[in-house]
């Protein structure tokens, strides 16, 4: 393995320290929940080892959730981040070749470049909408594919695959005899009806999700896998436990916990994302120097700068931070131009929301 820190990482929020940063739009999550705001105890927890699948009860509760799933199905991990990891050096060695959509969250992209596979991405376009062309992953395919990777909703775009399209790429797996990796991390944010869960289509599908988007609570490193064929869940058990045996059963406990409860919880997070898409979807409306493909699910989205603006990118972005406090993700933490950046509109209160746009505004202003 060949490993490089990613500059989404490097320069994330938390690497920064929150504190520097007043208007934080560069967040792909709800906002963060605080311990005492949740109703949990842990007083009769015990803190041996854990089940090494997954806490029973919230294996249970988790696949009680999307029908067609079963408890035995679901591996909980470290994170959504975790379950790439597990599935991409589980099923990728050194030369195998998989088909990757970019742009994508970075880890979808750097593991198999660690692991030295030979990549084929499917860019995605603004002028296409962002859309997925089908047609781009059917050509794509090689003898030695072993992977198909896909996120949605998308990050950084928002974009939604639809059901159709998500049944077409489980045929091609099935076809092929690959492999369907689905990064369903915002599948709980879906602004409509989710489309089914990946893994129901196909035995050759996985989903991946966590509680780190939807629910404010991604220090506690909770997030899962979900496929039917059994040989691959025993496969994915192997890898978890050579990394780490079980999951922390304090976090588990908390996350069973909260989940039981999230119907206390959610809507007031459903309906603060709600309002703060309503006014960035006004913002952009009138925005002369940004355009955008409006996003269809999760708290993210990709504006960028319309052709004619003549304006300094580098500028911006340090202004934006260093004076304005505010802070955006640079098209480059995916791969693409700076000229387009990601917005989160689930993170921020409505009042820094509207601040952190309207110094957005300043800046551009301020560097034409
Ligand atoms: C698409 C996607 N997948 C996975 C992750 C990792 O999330 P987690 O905190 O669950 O590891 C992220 C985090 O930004 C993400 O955007």
């Amino acid at each position: 393995m060949h490993y490089t820190r990613m500059p989404i990482e490097v320069e994330s929020p938390e690497s920064l320290g929150y504190s520097t940063i007043e208007c934080n739009l560069a967040e792909s999550s709800v906002r963060d929940v605080l311990f005492s705001e949740v109703d949990i105890n842990l007083n009769s927890l015990m803190i041996a080892y854990g089940d090494h699948v997954g806490k029973p009860e919230l294996r249970q509760l988790i696949a009680s959730e999307c029908s067609g799933i079963h408890a035995d199905d679901v591996l909980l991990t470290v994170g959504a981040a975790g379950a790439l990891f597990i599935i991409q050096t589980s099923l990728l060695e050194a030369g195998d070749h998989l088909i990757v959509v970019r742009p994508n969250y970075a880890t979808n992209i750097e593991t198999p470049k660690a692991i030295g596979c030979a990549v084929t991405y499917i860019d995605l376009f603004f002028e296409e909408g962002y859309a997925l062309d089908l047609e781009r992953v059917k050509a794509a395919i090689q003898p030695n594919t072993k992977l198909i990777s896909i996120t949605t909703p998308h990050n950084p775009t928002g974009t939604v695959l639809g059901a159709e399209t998500l049944a077409a790429l489980c045929a091609l797996a099935e076809k092929h005899n690959c492999y369907l990796l689905a990064d369903e991390t915002y599948r709980d944010l879906a602004f409509t009806k989710p489309t089914p869960l990946v893994a129901t289509l196909s035995n050759r599908a996985i989903s991946v999700s966590s509680v780190s988007k939807a629910y404010g609570i991604p220090g506690i490193r909770l997030g899962w896998l979900i496929t039917k064929a059994p040989f691959l869940q025993q496969l994915f058990l192997a890898a978890k436990e050579q990394i780490h045996i079980c999951n922390s059963v304090v976090d588990e406990e908390i996350c069973y916990q909260y989940l039981v409860k999230r119907s206390q919880y959610f809507p007031a997070v459903q309906k603060e994302v709600q309002d703060c898409f309503s006014i960035l979807d006004n913002w952009m409306a009138n925005n002369r120097y940004l355009e955008w493909v409006k996003p269809s699910g999760g708290v993210v989205c990709f504006p960028r700068f319309k052709k004619e603006v003549e304006i300094n990118v580098e500028k911006f972005y340090t202004l934006l931070l260093s004076q304005y406090k505010t802070y955006v993700g640079p098209g480059h933490w995916f791969e693409q131009s700076k000229r387009s950046f990601r917005l989160g509109f689930g993170w921020e209160t409505k009042d820094d929301f509207v601040k952190g746009l309207a110094n957005i505004d300043k800046a551009v202003k301020e560097c034409l």
